[in-house]
């Protein structure tokens, strides 16, 4: 696959190449707070939020399902990793105004959650 940020279209389940991003294993290092293993990674899944689609129905509530979402997110791609002898490492430790910029998300309406890097395991 071409280098580049893509979008996961889920009612699809295609991708949609975004566009290429300069340096873009450094800058996702950089903005998870110089986490160079990152780097490294073929692959990194980004999540990001939109709170609307969950305030609409749960309100205050919004912000616990909104993290158990992510959360149940990743650890499906832990399995999914697992059982293509891959491996992921949870990463929420980041700067999100950058993470925000490198995604072109404008950190209010729709904001960085978490991610994680997924590569072979040798
Ligand atoms: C919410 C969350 C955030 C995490 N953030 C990071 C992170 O920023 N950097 C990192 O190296 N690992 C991060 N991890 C991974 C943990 O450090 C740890 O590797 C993982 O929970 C597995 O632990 P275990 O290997 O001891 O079972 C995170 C894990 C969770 C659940």
């Amino acid at each position: 696959m071409k280098q580049g940020l893509y979008r996961y279209l889920p009612i699809e389940h295609s991708l949609v190449f975004e566009h290429d991003i300069l340096d873009m294993p450094l800058k996702i290092s950089q903005a998870t707070l110089g986490q160079n293993f990152i780097a490294e990674a073929p692959l990194t899944l980004v999540w990001t939020v939109v709170p609307y689609r969950m305030e609409w129905r749960y309100a205050l509530a919004a912000h616990r399902v909104i993290a158990m979402d992510a959360g149940h997110l990743c650890q499906n791609l832990y399995l999914a990793s697992t059982a293509i002898n891959a491996g992921t490492c949870a990463i929420a430790a980041y700067h999100q105004e950058k993470m925000d910029t490198l995604l072109n998300v404008d950190g209010k309406d729709e904001f960085v959650i978490y991610l994680a890097p997924v590569g072979k395991i040798s």
